[in-house]
């Protein structure tokens, strides 16, 4: 089932019995965080929330709307993300002669859902410029966080010569009505955009869109291949066309069932101290100066929601948000490199910090594995690389660390390099592996039955 926009996904999720609502009065300043991270922890059965009555706001708050596995299923339109993995996989086949990032811009435009530009649009249907950033409900989670954060933003930006516009997903710190900082990485799609326009000397703008589809919501937390807009992305995996519309202010276009359209321009070379901001991996990221926009309108939809999500140690919706992308990630990877049987990025690693990665590789070095990984955009960022053989289980924690344990000598498998390190655990290097017989296991299945044991007594 395809979400046009976040309100359907959420009446969707109330039917479900997966979302409550709180209608007594809840301070931004803390103490909904403090609710929100009781919830990701496991209260209420880590159902989605909606706080009607956050003070100093009339717009109500949406949180852990993708807090599980099943829901970001749902918001991608499927039961089980691993459907569009298989579809991904499938329609990559047909593109054998070209890189993953070649190949999915080739499946993208086929996939005869193209975004048209409309004028029709509820996300313009109040103006709120006046009253811009303080009208949102916008929460300072942490004691020592800098302020408060948007932090479910998509912030849409485009090169000054033009092409592709880019959806990241990047936190917004609010200093007041109408000033805000992005925090987006050097490296990342906003990050080069505004590099850009600083060396032209130009203000660039920027829209940061609160709500839309929620699968656009999930794209714009991907990267990916320059030639793929997240729109596209969004449109290819959903089989469906975004409706989007263009901004009040820019020629950038964003999706025309958004909650919320913030619009401003970071002018060139202005920045201000952002943070600190608790983040997770536990600590606080010390403040540092970050680009400043200057907000020039802000439009709602009628009955706006405002999204989003308390980042901090985990568990956190963000691990459910990474697992889609680990999953979805995994066939583009398996394309470029057909030695890659699977990988599995530890929930507690947030999206990259770690990655266990399965190889049918057992004559490659460990160095040449490891520059070939560290070249894609999903585990560049991973500071820990663990290389497993191609039947084990990545999923089973306690069996990687069986093998993590048993590697040969940490001198051969432990490599560093640049803060970042591989542990080759492949039992190759080791010889002989000890297993059952094959063929007297299957010989003691068929005669299971003789020995009065339950199957379930097997480990
Ligand atoms: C909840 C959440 C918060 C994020 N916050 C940031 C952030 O503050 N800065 C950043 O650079 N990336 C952040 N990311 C990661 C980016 O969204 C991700 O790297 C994405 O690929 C960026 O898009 P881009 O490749 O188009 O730049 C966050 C991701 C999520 C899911």
């Amino acid at each position: 089932m395809y979400f046009a926009d976040l309100q359907r996904f959420i009446t969707h999720l109330e039917d479900a019995d997966d979302l409550i609502r709180i209608k007594a009065s809840v301070d931004p300043y803390l103490e909904a965080a403090a609710i929100i991270d009781q919830v990701c922890k496991g209260a209420a059965e880590k159902r989605a929330l909606l706080l009607e009555n956050v003070k100093g706001s009339k717009i109500p708050l949406a949180a852990n709307v993708f807090g599980t596995q099943k829901r970001v299923a749902m918001a991608l339109g499927v039961d089980n993300v691993e459907q569009l993995a298989k579809s991904l996989r499938d329609d990559l086949k047909s593109c054998s002669e070209m890189c993953s990032g070649q190949a999915l811009a080739k499946i993208s435009k086929n996939s005869n859902s193209e975004s048209i530009c409309s004028d029709v649009a509820s996300c313009f249907a109040i103006d709120m410029s006046a009253e811009g950033l303080d009208a949102l409900p916008a929460l300072h989670s942490w004691p020592g966080d800098g302020g408060r954060y948007l932090t479910l933003g998509q912030v849409f930006t485009r090169h000054p010569d033009g092409g592709r516009q880019n959806c990241g997903m990047y936190r917004v710190q609010v200093l007041d009505k109408h000033t805000a900082l992005i925090r987006c990485h050097p490296g990342s799609g906003g990050g080069s955009h505004i590099a850009a326009w600083h060396a032209r000397g130009e203000a660039m703008p920027v829209s940061i869109v609160l709500g839309g589809p929620p699968i656009l919501t999930w794209c714009a937390g991907v990267s990916l291949p320059e030639d793929v807009s997240e729109i596209e992305y969004a449109n290819y995996l959903s089989r469906q066309a975004i409706a989007v519309t263009e901004c009040q202010t820019s020629d950038l276009c964003v999706p025309s069932t958004a909650e919320i359209v913030i619009e401003g321009h970071v002018l060139p070379g202005e920045m201000q101290q952002e943070g600190p901001f608790g983040n997770h991996t536990g600590s606080y990221i010390p403040s540092s100066p970050a680009p400043v926009v200057r907000i020039k309108s802000m439009y709602t939809r009628e009955d706006a929601v405002y999204p989003c999500t308390l980042v901090g140690p985990p568990p956190m919706e963000n691990m459910f948000l990474a697992q889609a992308v680990e999953r979805l990630s995994l066939p583009l990877l398996q394309h470029d490199h057909p030695w890659i049987v699977d990988i599995h990025m530890p929930l507690e690693g947030i999206y990259h910090r770690a990655a266990l990665v399965s190889v049918d590789a057992a004559k490659l070095p460990v160095a040449e594995i490891s520059t070939a990984l560290w070249q894609t955009r999903m585990i560049r960022n991973s500071r820990l690389i663990i290389l497993l053989d191609k039947d084990s289980d990545l999923h089973n924690i306690p069996n990687v660390y069986w093998r993590l344990i048993n590697a040969d000598s940490w001198t051969n498998s432990v490599l560093i390099d640049d803060n970042k390190m591989v542990v080759d655990a492949r039992r190759a290097s080791q010889g002989l592996a000890v297993r059952p017989d094959q063929s007297t296991l299957n010989k003691v299945m068929k005669r299971w039955h003789e020995f009065d044991l339950k199957r379930e007594e097997l480990s």
